[in-house]
């Protein structure tokens, strides 16, 4: 058992045996590292102001990841190396995303400036080459700049991103590969005691052994909930025990029929991976939170918080993906609807933690697509989200598995919706107006700020409408941006 978490910090080893478990990486590094170029705007992951890069080793590469420092935890960084904005420039000299920043007048007001200099960072070695619009603005949505700069700061986007990725932290990649490598062992971290700790087990059994024995500790994912209990609610907590470190968990099989992603798979490398079962997947997984959350959040921590307006569970339950639960040395399975008990109640005793997600591929003649329905086209919570799996055989609906979130207080299918489906002719709309209707009987919405439940009871029906219009091959257009051809991924 360790009892420090190690990091690189300013080039060096840097380890730490005591700190309170709830203390964020943004109280870490401007109250006690003094490194204040990290601002703090929202203190929520909105904003984008304290985004710092955290570089991890993957295989022979080292990989920048942008994350938002007030919701990630201090623990949460064992095994990384820390870089924020005090090391990009070097004995007077700015790195190129910082210089493309100066040449193109891309700092006004210079607060949210440290932010977007680091996601343009993290960007300039993972961006494709050459940046297009698209790319850039994947990078920067979770970065906020309310003074109207966004023109001179996509300006110097695309001018530092057509750059090959050379500076110097590319030229000292062997050295850093190996300081990393050297913080890697096979040990558990438990910093604190029995009453209040910070704990990161490194393999799944010691993990199982440690929430049963713990059952009212905090299990810890992304951060990207758990933290705004810190800093929103002023929720202290006593007991934390992190999946990060736990390699099992990190898992992905993709699989001919089916996707295994374990509860660990952060949100972006998720991407890529239900990208391939359908495009939708992939726009969806982009608009998810910001390139920060997405770097952070996990596939698992999106479906135990038990939201009713979380992303992936409606389209995963269309899909009939199934969960991996485990208690101690006991797992279980369960389709992932029946996870959704009542509103903030999911059926997952104390003690009990998800371990992963099976999700099957549509079979031959089966139709997916999904819609995210916000305010905001980036970074923004659901107000409806549609999700819908339609089978078809000579021309009529044969099958239907049809989820919403935002419609009710937990992710629910439409099962009234799907009865009445079966059997529609597809190419005749009119078919389709009995399942259309039965959304009412299906959900009753509510309002609340995201929407008025008239408005939410009308989208559903919009979205359905544009379901079938799209799997009908009708030309009408249904989108503003087209659907990625199968098989084709965009940019992360
Ligand atoms: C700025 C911002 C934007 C966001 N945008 C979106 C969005 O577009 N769509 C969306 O759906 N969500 C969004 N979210 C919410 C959040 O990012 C997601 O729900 C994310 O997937 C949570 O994952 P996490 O790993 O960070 O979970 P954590 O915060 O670590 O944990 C969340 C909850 O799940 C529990 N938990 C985590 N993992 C497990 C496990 N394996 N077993 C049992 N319990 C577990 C935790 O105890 C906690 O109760 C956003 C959040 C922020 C801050
Ligand atoms: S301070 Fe706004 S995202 Fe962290
Ligand atoms: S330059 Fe900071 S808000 Fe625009």
């Amino acid at each position: 058992m360790r009892r420090s978490i190690r990091f690189i910090f300013r080039g060096m080893p840097r380890e730490i045996s005591a700190f309170d478990p709830s203390i964020t990486l943004l109280e870490w590094l401007r109250l006690e590292a003094s490194a204040t170029g990290t601002k703090e705007g929202c203190n929520e992951g909105d904003c984008g102001a304290c985004t710092v890069v955290l570089a991890k080793t993957d295989g022979d590469r080292i990989r920048y990841f942008p994350v938002n420092a007030c919701i990630l935890l201090l623990g949460q960084i064992d095994g990384a190396e820390l870089l924020t904005i005090e090391d990009l420039a070097k004995d007077g000299t700015l790195h190129p995303v910082q210089a493309a920043m100066v040449r193109h007048h891309g700092s006004q007001c210079g607060f949210c400036t440290p932010g977007i200099v680091m996601s343009l960072f993290a960007a300039f070695h993972e961006a494709p080459r050459p940046p297009d619009r698209e790319a850039i603005g994947t990078a920067l949505a979770g970065n906020l700049c309310r003074c109207t700069g966004y023109r001179p700061i996509f300006d110097a986007a695309f001018d530092v991103l057509s750059d090959l990725p050379e500076d110097r932290f590319s030229e000292s990649n062997a050295s850093r590969l190996e300081a990393l490598r050297a913080l890697e062992d096979d040990r558990g971290i438990v910093i604190g005691n029995e009453d209040r700790f910070f704990a990161s087990p490194r393999h799944l059994d010691e993990l199982a052994e440690m929430i049963a024995r713990h059952p009212d500790a905090t299990i810890l994912a992304g951060s990207t909930d758990v933290g705004l209990w810190v800093t929103k609610k002023l929720a202290p907590l006593k007991r934390v025990i992190a999946l990060g470190r736990v390699a099992a968990l990190a898992t992905v099989v993709e699989g001919s029929d089916s996707v295994f992603l374990g509860a660990g798979v952060t949100l972006a490398k998720a991407l890529p991976v239900l990208e391939r079962i359908d495009p939708d997947l992939g726009t969806l997984m982009r608009r998810f939170g910001s390139a920060q959350v997405r770097a952070s959040g996990t596939v698992g921590g999106n479906i135990a918080n038990g939201s009713p307006i979380g992303d992936l569970a409606p389209a995963l339950i269309a899909l009939g993906a199934t969960l991996h639960l485990r208690i101690g040395k006991e797992s279980r399975i369960l389709p992932l609807e029946d996870f959704f008990v009542a509103y903030g109640k999911q059926d997952r005793a104390p003690g009990e933690f998800v371990t992963g997600i099976t999700v099957p591929r549509p079979e031959a003649e089966t139709h997916f697509r999904c819609f995210k329905i916000s305010k905001r086209m980036d970074e923004d919570i659901s107000s409806v989200m549609g999700a819908f799996r339609i089978s078809i055989e000579n021309g009529a609906v044969s099958g239907a598995r049809i989820a919403f979130g935002g419609m009710a207080a937990t992710p629910r299918r439409a099962l009234r919706t799907e009865e009445a489906l079966v059997g529609a002719m597809l190419a005749n709309p009119h078919d389709w107006m009995g399942a259309v209707q039965a959304l009412e009987a299906d959900y009753q919405p509510i309002s609340d700020m995201r929407a008025s439940a008239r408005y939410r009871a009308r989208v559903a029906r919009a979205l359905l409408g544009k379901a079938l219009t799209e799997i009908a091959g009708s030309s009408r257009a249904t989108r503003i941006v087209a659907r990625t051809p199968i098989g084709e991924v965009r940019h992360g």
